[in-house]
């Protein structure tokens, strides 16, 4: 049986409490770090990778937790640091004032420079086989360094004022967002060493719900509000973000999710038939796309 979000996001969040604290070794420090972290967040990446690991017939256990919790660390240094003033300039997120708010703009740098090296502690400093650790790094560097998320970040702000293409937008998508959830699901793969045709095709399911993930991102700053989110909505288009409605308006938005969607669905598929497994797991994520 694979468990439900909400029994993953349980297990994640006792696991962040647990065992953030202990790696920090300043009081303010600390105090910065954990909030963000503690402030919550759906742990949509976390969980992605701990539901691949159950579709693929293995248990969670301690190692996988922590390596699984990294990836959330990581994604938490993203949001402050694309919170701050000289970024996206926010003042809520997850619920609560920002990191920045609340602590400063050097104390909010410095919380996220902390969660981004701990992340790579904690794929390190656990029990699982050395060649899955040095796997799991070399695929979390690629995803969320200048190859991936921080990439897409930079043409993400140099874009402001830009006019992008479509091809471009979707390029910038898939680097500042999908780069990380094609991570998670791949994380799922390395852990219970999967053959690589099993884990590029994680590959392909994860990067086309990444690409979902930030078209519906997009979309809810526009229809959403600033309660259902827990961030400010209605702002992309102000600061002139390019974005999937800014340039193809409501509904071609939704025809390029649906489209992103259909293509993550085929691929679900194609792993049930190539694993000889259920992948009816991912369903409950598919479900997070309302419209
Ligand atoms: C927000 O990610 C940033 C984007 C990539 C759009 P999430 O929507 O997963 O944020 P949390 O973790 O639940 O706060
Ligand atoms: C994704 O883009 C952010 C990251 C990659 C960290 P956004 O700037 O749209 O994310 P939100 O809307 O602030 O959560
Ligand atoms: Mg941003
Ligand atoms: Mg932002
Ligand atoms: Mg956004």
């Amino acid at each position: 049986m694979v468990s439900t979000i909400t029994e993953l996001k349980t297990r994640i969040d006792a696991y962040l409490d647990q065992a953030l604290p202990m790696d920090i070794d300043q009081p303010t420090l600390k105090e910065s770090m954990c909030y963000s972290v503690e402030a919550g967040g759906k742990r949509l990446r976390p969980a992605l990778t701990l539901a691949t690991i159950e579709m693929l017939g293995k248990k969670i256990d301690q190692n996988a937790l922590r390596a699984a919790c990294a990836l959330e660390l990581l994604h938490t240094y993203s949001l402050i640091h694309d919170d701050l003033p000289a970024m996206d300039n926010d003042d809520l997120r997850r619920g609560e004032p920002t990191n920045h708010v609340k602590f400063g703009a050097g104390m909010a740098t410095l919380a996220g420079d902390g969660l981004l090296t701990l992340a790579f502690q904690w794929l390190t400093d656990n029990q699982l086989p050395v060649d899955v650790q040095a796997n799991l790094t070399l695929a979390l560097a690629k995803a969320a360094g200048p190859s991936g998320m921080v990439a897409g970040q930079a043409r993400d702000i140099e874009g402001e004022g830009q006019h992008l293409k479509l091809t471009e937008l979707q390029y910038l998508h898939r680097q500042k967002t999908g780069a990380l959830l094609k991570y998670a699901v791949q994380a799922g793969g390395i852990i219970t060493e999967q053959p690589v045709t099993v884990i590029d095709l994680l590959g392909t399911f994860g990067a086309q719900f990444g690409l979902a993930f930030q078209i519906y991102d997009d979309i809810m700053d526009v229809v959403a509000t600033p309660a259902q989110m827990g961030k400010a909505t209605q702002k992309d288009a102000a600061e002139h973000k390019n974005t999937y409605p800014g340039l193809l308006g409501l509904d071609g938005a939704k025809e390029q999710l649906q489209k992103a969607l259909s293509q993550a669905k085929a691929a679900q598929q194609q792993l049930a038939e190539l694993t000889g497994r259920s992948m009816a797991g991912f369903d409950q994520f598919l479900a997070y796309f309302k419209l």
